[in-house]
């Protein structure tokens, strides 16, 4: 059985390593696109089950405009150009974080979920106008609710990543070591990496040092 099965990635670095190589953030995230496809790649043949991955937090809502706006354009046509490629390869596409879009970016996220629901080859959480804090929040909103109790069990319940193991590994590029609202509940012994490339500079190779680096490592969760 594979160890190893799931990995969150917060994508950092996009809008440095554009400003540098051609003076235009936006060029970066193109480029980070990039990295995003080999990096689905190198997850299907380390044979992970899921991939979840950082492309706007509830915080980037505070970018100017033209940056927002260009990052959803560059998720709505990699979503049309690929959903169906997506599909063949098995993958499933679920978004985590509050899905309150334009109408027509919603449409187009709920066909891709459904789609994609059944396949079983890996799961790629993209992680949209998500915050971990008020996930969380939520979740206790709706224990109280349903009057249920406060635990564990049913808080992860509640999460947006409700029947999702917890990451294994957490990956952050970009040369930044924090958090940034994200996963807190689900990491809390997820194996952590901070890496100094920025994200369109990172590829298949330095991923695979990472998963090669966990295989070796002795997991205890608070055991000896
Ligand atoms: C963080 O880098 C990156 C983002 C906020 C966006 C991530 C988006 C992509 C990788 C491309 C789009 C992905 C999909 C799936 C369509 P930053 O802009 O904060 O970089 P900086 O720290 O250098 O400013």
């Amino acid at each position: 059985m594979n160890p190893l099965k799931h990995v969150a990635i917060i994508m950092d670095g996009n809008g440095r390593w554009g400003l540098k190589n051609y003076n235009s953030r936006n060029k970066g995230h193109r480029y980070g696109l990039k990295t995003v496809e080999k990096i689905i790649k190198a997850s299907i043949q380390n044979k992970i089950s899921f991939l979840t991955l950082y492309a706007f937090s509830t915080e980037n809502w505070k970018r100017p405009i033209s940056e927002v706006s260009y990052l959803f354009k560059l998720l709505e046509n990699f979503l049309n150009n690929k959903i169906f490629d997506l599909h063949k390869q098995q993958i499933k596409l679920k978004i985590i974080g509050k899905k309150n879009f334009s109408k027509k970016l919603n449409k187009l996220l709920l066909f891709c979920e459904n789609k994609t629901k059944n396949n079983k080859k890996l799961q790629i959480n993209l992680a949209l106008n998500y915050g971990s804090k008020s996930e969380i929040i939520n979740a206790v909103k709706l224990i109280n609710k349903n009057k249920k109790k406060i635990n564990e069990t049913n808080i992860s319940n509640c999460l947006y990543t409700k029947n999702i193991p917890d990451p294994d590994i957490l990956i952050r590029t970009g040369n930044t070591n924090r958090l940034s609202n994200f996963l807190l509940w689900q990491i809390s012994y997820s194996e952590i990496f901070f890496i100094k490339k920025l994200w369109p500079d990172f590829n298949e190779k330095d991923y695979n040092v990472i998963i090669k680096k966990f295989l070796k490592l002795k997991r205890n969760f608070g055991s000896i």
